[in-house]
Parts: C-alpha cells; sequence; structure tokens
C-alpha cells in the first residue's frame, strides 16, 4: 500500500546502529524496588536486549497529583539503560488514567451500549472523545517530550499503548456529540445521511442532528448503517488521539519517529488498520497467538498483513510473548522451538524488532501469570535460556535487517469494513467468520507452498497473478472498477459467498447477487441458501461444504462450472465457477470449504492461473517461504525435522542442511534486482 498522506514516512527509530535487529520487551521497573534495576540491565545484556518500551502504564507514577511531578525516578532509569547500551521506546504513559484523574474527572469514563459508567480499577478507562482526558492527556505527552527531548536513550515515542484494546467504543454523551460532527462532516446534510442510514425503514427519519445516537442499545436489532458508521467513527475518533498526541510530539522532538502498536491479530477487528498506517513513523504490532490447529498459520497471517500495511518496509514486532499468556481460558505454555519460531515468523515477515511483553514477569498484579522474558524462576530457567539463544540467533541474522519484504505472486485481500459488516446482525446466518475464511484461503496457499501476501484492499492489486478476496462483502462502485479492471488487464480473481453484496452504505445491490460483481462472474444469484450447524454439502470435486451456500445460475456462456453440489445422489446447481475474462478470469466459490477443500480448489485456480510454488516438491506444506530482500526463510511447519539441502543458498548463522522441528533457517541467495537493502 502506498501511504498517502504522511509525508514523514518512514522514518525509523534513531537507533545508531541501524543494521541489527531490535530485540527488548515492555519494561516496567516502577514495579520492582531499585535494586532489581541492575540485575535487569546486566540479565538485558547477556540476553542482548538492545530496546525496551518505558513507562507505559506509569502516568500515576510520573504524575502523582494534578500539579505534583516525578521525573526523578524515570530520568534514573532512563540514564541506566543508556549507559548499558540499551535503547528506548519511550511510552507517552497516557493508557492508563490514575485515580485522582478519573477522581476528579469521572466524566472521562468510558459508557457501555447499556448506558453503564466502565469504572476505573483496570486500565484503559478513557472516553477517546472526552475533550477532558485529552488535555490530561496532551500535558502528559508535552511533560514527557519536553523532558526527555535530547535524552540519548530515547530511541522513538510509543503513544499510548494499543489504541482501543479496551476501549473501542464508547457509547457516552460525549461520543454522542462526536459522532454527530463525524456525520455531519461525512454526509454535510441530514437529507443524505438520512438517505444513507434509509431511515424511512422503522420510522428512523432525523429532522435534527441532535437526534442522532451512538447505537446503544435498542429493543431488537440496531440500524445497520448507524451500526458501520459508528464502527468507522470509533476508529476514527481514536485515530484522532493518536494525531493529537503526535502533533505534540513532532512539535516538541521533531526528529523522533512516533509509532504506536497495533494490535493485528486473532480475531481483534475495532480499528481499520489499513486507514491507521499512514499515520505512524513505523508500522509496529502486537501479536499473541489463537489456540489451535491454525495458531501458526494465524501468526504468520498476521504478520503478513501488518508488513503489507507497511507498503513491505520493515516494522516493529512490538509485543509477543515468550510463553503462556494470561487471558485466555487455559494458557497453553509454549513448547521447545515455539517461541523462535514465532519470533523468526515475525521476521521473515518484515519485522526489524522482536520484542516481549514484558521484560521480568510481574510478582503481583494482574498479569502476573503472563510469560516474560525473564520469568519468575528467574535466570535460571529454560525461559532465560531460550530468550538467550534467540539473541544470539537475531545477532547473527543482523544483516537482514533494513531489506523489503518481497512481494509474491499471488494475494488475499484483507478488508476491514467488509469484516465489520459481513458480521452484522439480522443477516442470512450468524456463524459466518470473516477472518477465519481468509485465513483458511491462507492455510490453503501454505499447504501448497505459494507464498501469498495478505493486502489491504487498497493495496495496488495488479501486481499479483492471482487475487482471493475472500467475503468481500462490501463492494462500492470504485472498488468493482478496480476489480473489473484486474481482471481485463489479465487477473486471476477468486471470490466466495458474501461477497459484492453491498455498497458503502450496506445497501444491497439489486437485480441479483452478487450485484457489485455479477457480470464479472458471469453468474446470477437469486437466494442465499445458508446451511445449519447440522448440514453440510457435498460437492462433486469431493470437497465438503458446510455454513453456506447459493442457488447460483450461470448467465454468461463463457463461465464454467468447476464444482456442482451433489443433491440427493444427482449433480446439482453450481458450486464452483470460473468465468474466463481475456487471458484473466473471475471465479466465484459459494461455500464454505475449510483449508482442506480450499487446497483443493486452489490448486486447480493456481495452476490456471500460472502461479507455482517456489519450493522444491518434497518441501511444500511442510515449510513456509517468506523472502525479504535476498533471504529466504524457510519455517518448518511440521515437528519432524526436513531435510532442506535441495534449496539453493548459504545459511545465516550456526546450521546444517537439517531444519529442525520447527525451525527456522534463513539462506542467503544471490541477489535479486531491486530487492537489496533501503
Ligand atoms: C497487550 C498489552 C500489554 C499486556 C499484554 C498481555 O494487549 O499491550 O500491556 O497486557 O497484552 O498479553
Amino acid at each position: 500500500m502506498q501511504p498517502q498522506q504522511n509525508h514523514r514516512w518512514l522514518r525509523w527509530p534513531s537507533d545508531p546502529s541501524r543494521s541489527r535487529l531490535a530485540f527488548g520487551a515492555d519494561y516496567n521497573p516502577e514495579q520492582w524496588p531499585r535494586h532489581i534495576w541492575d540485575a535487569d540491565v546486566r540479565a538485558m545484556q547477556v540476553a542482548g536486549v538492545n530496546i525496551v518500551s518505558l513507562g507505559i502504564f506509569s502516568w500515576a507514577r510520573i504524575q502523582p497529583q494534578v500539579d505534583v511531578w516525578d521525573f526523578g525516578w524515570l530520568d534514573e532509569i532512563m540514564d541506566l539503560l543508556h549507559a548499558h547500551g540499551i535503547a528506548v521506546d519511550l511510552a507517552t504513559a497516557t493508557a492508563s488514567p490514575p485515580p485522582w484523574l478519573t477522581t476528579m474527572h469521572p466524566e472521562i469514563l468510558p459508557v457501555d451500549g447499556d448506558g453503564r459508567t466502565i469504572w476505573p480499577g483496570a486500565r484503559q478507562h478513557w472516553r477517546p472523545t472526552s475533550p477532558i482526558f485529552r488535555l490530561h492527556a496532551l500535558r502528559l505527552t508535552r511533560a514527557l517530550a519536553e523532558r526527555y527531548r535530547d535524552h540519548p536513550a530515547l530511541t522513538a515515542w510509543h503513544v499510548n499503548n494499543e489504541l482501543g484494546g479496551d476501549n473501542a467504543y464508547d457509547y457516552s454523551d460525549d461520543a454522542a456529540t462526536a459522532f454527530r460532527d463525524w456525520l455531519r462532516r461525512r454526509y454535510g446534510t441530514l437529507d443524505a445521511l438520512n438517505r444513507a442510514w434509509a431511515t424511512t425503514f422503522w420510522s428512523q427519519q432525523y429532522s435534527d442532528w441532535a437526534q442522532i445516537l451512538p447505537p446503544r442499545r435498542a429493543t431488537t436489532h440496531l440500524n445497520p448503517t448507524q451500526q458501520l458508521d459508528f464502527k468507522r467513527f470509533s476508529s476514527d475518533a481514536l485515530k484522532d488521539h493518536l494525531r493529537a498526541e503526535r502533533s505534540v510530539l513532532y512539535e516538541v522532538t521533531p526528529d523522533i519517529a512516533v509509532t504506536t502498536n497495533f494490535m493485528v491479530m486473532g480475531w481483534s477487528k475495532a480499528l481499520n488498520y489499513a486507514d491507521w498506517a499512514a499515520e505512524v513513523d513505523f508500522v509496529a504490532n502486537d501479536h499473541y497467538t489463537t489456540p489451535g490447529p491454525q495458531a501458526h498459520d494465524e501468526l504468520s497471517f498476521s504478520a503478513n498483513l501488518t508488513s503489507n500495511l507497511a507498503g513491505g518496509r520493515p516494522w516493529y514486532l512490538m509485543e509477543h510473548s515468550t510463553s503462556a499468556l494470561n487471558w485466555q481460558p487455559i494458557n497453553v505454555a509454549k513448547g521447545p522451538g515455539e517461541m523462535a519460531r514465532d519470533s523468526l515468523t515475525h521476521v521473515a515477515h518484515g519485522a526489524d524488532a522482536v520484542c516481549f511483553f514484558q521484560w521480568r514477569q510481574s510478582a503481583a498484579g494482574a498479569e502476573k501469570y503472563h510469560s516474560a522474558m525473564l520469568p519468575h524462576a528467574g535466570v535460571d530457567s529454560t525461559i532465560f535460556r531460550a530468550v538467550t539463544d534467540l539473541g544470539a540467533t537475531l545477532r547473527d541474522l543482523a544483516e537482514v535487517a533494513g531489506t523489503t519484504r518481497r512481494p509474491s505472486g499471488a494475494a488475499i485481500v484483507f478488508d476491514w469494513e467488509s469484516w465489520w459488516t459481513a458480521e452484522h446482525d439480522a443477516h442470512p446466518s450468524d456463524r459466518l467468520r470473516y477472518r477465519q475464511e481468509a485465513l483458511d484461503w491462507y492455510t490453503a496457499f501454505l499447504e501448497l507452498g505459494i507464498r501469498a501476501d495478505v493486502v489491504p484492499v487498497d493495496a495496488p492489486l495488479h501486481r499479483y497473478g492471482l487475487l482471493v478476496a475472500p467475503i468481500l462483502h462490501v463492494v462500492p462502485g470504485a472498488l468493482a472498477d478496480r476489480l473489473r479492471g484486474y481482471v481485463a488487464d489479465g487477473g486471476h480473481l477468486v471470490t466466495t459467498y458474501f461477497s459484492g453484496i453491498v455498497d458503502e452504505h450496506d445497501h444491497v445491490w439489486l437485480d441479483g447477487y452478487p450485484g457489485a460483481l455479477r457480470d464479472l462472474l458471469g453468474i446470477r444469484i437469486e437466494e442465499f441458501a445458508p446451511l445449519s450447524d447440522e448440514q453440510s454439502v457435498e460437492l462433486d470435486n469431493g470437497t465438503v461444504g458446510t455454513l453456506w451456500t447459493d442457488r447460483v445460475d450461470v448467465k454468461d456462456p463463457a463461465t464454467e462450472v468447476l464444482a456442482r453440489y451433489r443433491q440427493g445422489g444427482q449433480t446439482g446447481r453450481p458450486a464452483i465457477t470460473r468465468r474466463a475474462v481475456g487471458s484473466g478470469s473471475a471465479a466465484y466459490v459459494s461455500t464454505r470449504l475449510g483449508p482442506a477443500g480450499l487446497t483443493v480448489v486452489l490448486a486447480d485456480l493456481a495452476q490456471r492461473a500460472g502461479i507455482d510454488s517456489e519450493l522444491p516438491p518434497d518441501l511444500r506444506g511442510r515449510v513456509e517461504l517468506a523472502v525479504r530482500g535476498p533471504y529466504w526463510f524457510l519455517i518448518n511447519r511440521t515437528g519432524q525435522p526436513l531435510d532442506i539441502s535441495n534449496v539453493d543458498g548459504e545459511r545465516l548463522g550456526s546450521g546444517t542442511a537439517v531444519l529442525a522441528p520447527r525451525g527456522v533457517a534463513v539462506l542467503r541467495r544471490a541477489t535479486v534486482p531491486g530487492t537489496a537493502h533501503e
């Protein structure tokens, strides 16, 4: 993606030694007595830590009262870290307002959809739209920027923390006011809003802006466009907070890069990061794995998408875990090799920093059972030894730093608005999961050993020979035109059920589904036919569909039926179609096939699109390949050792021709034109 507005893109942390991978963690020294700090920095040096994120939750310690400031401890730890060669990504410390502020101004607290106050006691209890919160947050930001503007340890600014992690949706009166302002800017007139929201339905016409509310809890299904706009607004409101802190930082420290940690992971969907990426000097992401058979595929998917949000440029892995989490129902510890594999998979997809939450595992507080680089057991522990080994591995890979990720020939399109909208209530099925469908296609690519990028929908699509757009539900006219142009120019588009159904206002494209893509696909659907949990359907290519089917009619003779549903032993309606358009094509998959079924279908579609694996046949599916500049990363997806002697290249670090179970090998290959260091 070409970031649009940001003239500063891409500034990197002011690291004196650019040619290294950063390694570190969130560091919370305020949780510990002073003598521990000395032990910390010594152990950091042992582990090879060269950066920490400091001060993320330190507001109450830095500013214990409205007009009382205490920087002494922070000065001391900044100096200590610098003396040990450790750079600081300094937080603006605004993530968790202190008790004096919420007592003085309870009106900064968020309100849920039922009108209930979200009380302090945890963190992130603030309204993104509260002018009072903004005032205090910017005062703190300025105080920190002025204090540390010339500190040699300061390498980057970390705005707030995981904006929207715990406070993405606020339904307060402040939110209502800001929502109305946002709607005025979007629509200009109430007439336009009434049309977009289809307010003639259920007597919802507005005659005054003041009548409009956030989608608070109502008797039954809320207006869907109101819901969609509130999601857009909520993402924008937090982005506005990022911008506000950023402008103070740019004013006081114009040479220091600014970022905030995104949450491109699992089912975290509130913020449209495709729209945020250009707001930061370098993209930073936090990632925690979702347990299950696709856990590592999901990690790779998220890292891949993060890289493409960053336009293929290097980015920062700001947080992940050395082992178990504490916020899932069951927090499974990582097995041998898993931490390094997870970290290096992020590096494979462009991360130039490998950081964790957190440096030293807390002895008290809500996260005391969350793993860390230095666990409760201390330095004499498997985790700390694995951390130290990882530090050494990252030093061996130093030459990779700064290389850009090499795009592949195929891509999966990712669209936050389709994610939000396709999963709204009052739909044909509430079982549909947008990101799961996208992930299933990604797993199918991995199974076939084909590299595929995961790209935001506004990325340049023409560079890809094969483009999979799963559940691309929201297709405004301009996007339909882009996709038609892509296919007309020889691209091979694949899309699925519930795609092309609505425009940007969530209004259905009429005259048969999938309205916006109907002619391109050469099909017409009169009715969706979702399946109950007990139902599944067989296809005549041997695959099995669940969740959804469509009653597809083929309308264009150029549309070939690749698979049909079997109905009572008979071959029935089309299930998978493909319309040839010049040298391009547009294919449609009308049911959920899951990773196994999609692997079968994708093998065929990829072959027809002329896309093949770059891996030797015996490694396909067993190894994930990611490419940065001249470096091939081979990631063992299996629990078995694999012979990689038939892959060309010189292995970095100590390594043989055997790829250990869950191991990652980095091979330097002949330089590929245009992909060398930035
Ligand atoms: C992140 C957060 C960290 C820590 C971590 C635990 O969401 O930024 O502060 O809570 O999760 O996994």
